[in-house]
């Protein structure tokens, strides 16, 4: 049965407690659970993690399973830096799709770089919880 896998990186299962001026006040559940009423077809999976092995492996499992259609990804702040989470998206056939609920270019100088977006098929950021909902989107277009 075919699935697009939603997946979060460190901190985003504080959505709704962390800095809500930035992030809003719903919470990650919240937003899933807007995500499946929005797109009741299209399988969606959920998975958050804090650590960048967990990210890495849930990269690989989606990643190779004939099944995912794709990965929407918000990697948090391994965006910026992380070359084992790139490498591990440019080995994998699905595509995927860089989320950010922020407008990384309009905040602080780190944010400006990502090392995953080349490997990404797509880009989305400043949209709020509606980033996600864009890339599921994006996905279903592919
Ligand atoms: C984020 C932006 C990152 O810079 C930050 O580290 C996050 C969230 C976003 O969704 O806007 O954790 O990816």
């Amino acid at each position: 049965m075919a699935y697009i896998l939603i997946l979060n990186g460190p901190n985003l299962n504080l959505l709704g407690r962390r800095e809500p001026e930035i992030y809003g006040s719903q919470t990650l559940s919240d937003i899933n659970d807007s995500l499946k009423s929005a797109f009741p077809e299209a399988g969606l999976r959920f998975a958050q993690h804090n650590g960048e092995g967990e990210l890495i492996e849930a990269l690989h499992t989606a990643g190779f399973d004939p099944d995912c259609r794709g990965i929407a990804f918000n990697a948090g702040a391994f965006t910026h830096y992380s070359y084992a989470i790139a490498d591990a998206i440019a080995a994998i056939p699905a595509p995927v799709v860089e989320v950010h609920m922020s407008n990384v270019h309009a905040r602080e100088e780190f944010r400006h770089t990502s090392v995953i977006a080349p490997v990404c098929r797509g880009t989305i950021a400043g949209f709020g919880a509606n980033s996600y909902h864009l890339a599921v989107a994006a996905i279903l277009a592919l």
